[in-house]
């Protein structure tokens, strides 16, 4: 006798359909698992065994061997008891039924039958529906997610008898969820508001820009001065993230297990403040186990590095390849696996390392060389990659106790998303670049095209304010979002003259 049960594996962020094939013969009973199984999957014999006696069925007693194919793929978790035990009813014919061919089969089996969620869901739903498959059956709390993905009947159960049921006498009816609904509820439930931020025009408007071209940006500024605050509110002035996206950043929340249990979609941009301290693969991901870090729960949102010069000089070492690529590449024996990281990166710190900004006539402030000290630690690599440098001032006791509430996010977001649109048209048809920011030099230099006076001007800038080279590419790339946010066809003077401001830190003498 042979069966064969359909169950997938996730790798990064995809799933491979795994064949279940469980072979029984007389003879002295012993239960083989072959195919590259991980200690999880092993042990799954036991769980497996109290779970169907406690579902009013039983190991079947002979010879029995469960295959996981293809051999060649590692195979992790507890996502395969379910697919096991079936194939196990199945192939001692306590479970009748002509479904096995069209269905995949995921799920975590308790020892008292019930089905346990498991991580990386919604892959292995994308993955079922284009192979084919016409259902997928999940753990109850995993049901919501993988009935995201549309053409594919999801029937999601709460422990094997019910499963047993469907499968023999079509019990059940198939989950369905509504996307717009999903989408619009999630906007509702925000909090966050730059309407709650007093004063900081000018690191509204700066945020504002760095949001319409998706920049990435630093803000500089003493203890309290509202960067904290700020940042946090940048993902409610980004354009809404599409369905497309939400799937991406979904999967990736999916697989690593952090998608809060019940919830189908990340419907919001994602915001992570990692804390200074955390491990290089945290950050960017890895381990024994590939994970995704820091870097990729962010994707298509933002990552928010508080306190930068805090951070470990590897830490901002091992995101530069990621932040270029907009992809994690991690490298096992058996297999090689990627995470996108798509982000906006901001980051926060203070000017000096006491804090404030210099002050020749405060004893007890910082000298310029502790301040050069202080700065050069996030210099070279890390400020290659950032846009726009912000300087933070702290807002005045009359600002901060007015009761006039500030422009909201809502209005903010128009302006970027119309910004943004102006870019999509541009970048049509190249690939890979979605917002001026991702613009290589190449392109840039090709697209950001200054009239006389903007060059002389820019010309100017750069020698008397002793910027550095790198500054030039970004700031012509910043004038283009200006020059977007004004829906205006040319960068005008006015537009450089903006993006000059942004580069405080490349400037010469900027301490004293
Ligand atoms: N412009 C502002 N409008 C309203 N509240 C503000 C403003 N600036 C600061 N605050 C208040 O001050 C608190 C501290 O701000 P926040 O933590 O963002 O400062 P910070 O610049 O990140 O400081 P640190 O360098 O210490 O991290 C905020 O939670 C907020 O309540
Ligand atoms: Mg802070």
């Amino acid at each position: 006798m042979l069966s064969r049960v359909y169950s997938a594996a996730t790798i990064g962020v995809d799933a491979k359909i795994i064949e279940v094939e469980t072979n029984m013969s007389s003879g002295m009973p012993k239960y083989f698992l072959v195919g590259l199984p991980d200690r999880a999957v092993s042990e799954s014999s036991d769980r497996i065994e109290a779970a169907l006696t406690n579902s009013d069925a039983s190991f079947p007693r002979g010879r029995v061997t469960v295959n996981l194919a293809p051999a060649d793929l590692p195979k992790e978790g507890s996502a395969f008891d379910l697919p096991i035990a079936v194939g196990l009813l199945n192939v001692s014919r306590q479970l009748k039924t002509n479904k096995l061919d069209s269905t995949m089969i995921v799920g975590e089996l308790a020892l008292d039958g019930k089905l346990r969620p498991i991580n990386g869901v919604l892959p292995v739903a994308v993955e079922a529906q284009k192979q084919g498959f016409e259902n997928i059956i999940v753990p109850a709390d995993n049901g919501p997610e993988a009935a995201v993905v549309e053409g594919i009947n999801v029937y999601p159960f709460e422990k094997l008898l019910d499963v047993m049921d469907w499968l023999e006498d079509d019990i059940g009816e198939p989950l369905r969820v509504d996307i717009d609904e999903m989408f619009s509820r999630n906007g509702k439930g925000e909090i966050l508001d730059f309407e709650d931020v007093r004063g900081q025009e000018n690191v509204k408007r700066a945020l504002e820009v760095a949001a319409a071209g998706g920049h990435n940006a630093v803000m500089v500024g003493p203890p309290g001065s509202g960067k904290t605050m700020m940042a946090r509110r940048l993902p409610t002035i980004l354009p809404p993230l599409t369905l497309e996206e939400a799937l991406e950043t979904t999967k990736i929340h999916s697989v690593s297990g952090l998608l809060p249990s019940g919830e189908a979609l990340v419907t919001q941009r994602p915001f992570r403040s990692p804390h200074h301290t955390v491990s290089d693969v945290a950050l960017v991901g890895g381990g024994s186990i590939p994970m995704p870090g820091e870097i990729s729960m962010a994707h298509n949102g933002v990552l928010f590095l508080d306190e930068l010069p805090e951070f470990k000089r590897s830490a901002l070492e091992v995101m530069r390849q990621p932040l270029e690529d907009g992809s994690v590449s991690i490298s096992r024996a058996r297999m090689s696996v990627s995470y996108p990281s798509r982000i906006m990166l901001v980051a926060s710190m203070n000017p000096s390392p006491t804090g404030d900004w210099y002050d020749a006539a405060d004893p007890a402030g910082a000298s310029p060389a502790q301040m050069q000290r202080y700065l050069s630690k996030i210099s070279g690599p890390m400020l290659d990659r950032i846009d726009l440098h912000i300087e933070v001032q702290k807002v005045s006791y009359d600002e901060l106790s007015s009761k006039s509430k500030g422009e909201s996010s809502e209005q903010i977001r128009e302006r970027v998303v119309e910004a943004r649109e102006a870019q999509t048209k541009r970048f049509l048809g190249v690939n890979g670049v979605y917002c001026n920011a991702q613009m290589n030099t190449k392109t840039s230099r090709k697209i950001c095209k200054l009239d006389d006076s903007s060059s002389k001007m820019l010309k100017k800038a750069i020698t008397s304010l002793g910027l550095s080279a790198r500054a030039y590419d970004r700031i012509l790339k910043v004038s283009r979002t200006i020059a977007d946010l004004e829906h205006s066809e040319d960068i005008r003077p006015n537009h450089v003259a903006e993006a000059i401001q942004y580069r405080s830190l490349d400037r010469e003498g900027w301490l004293g």
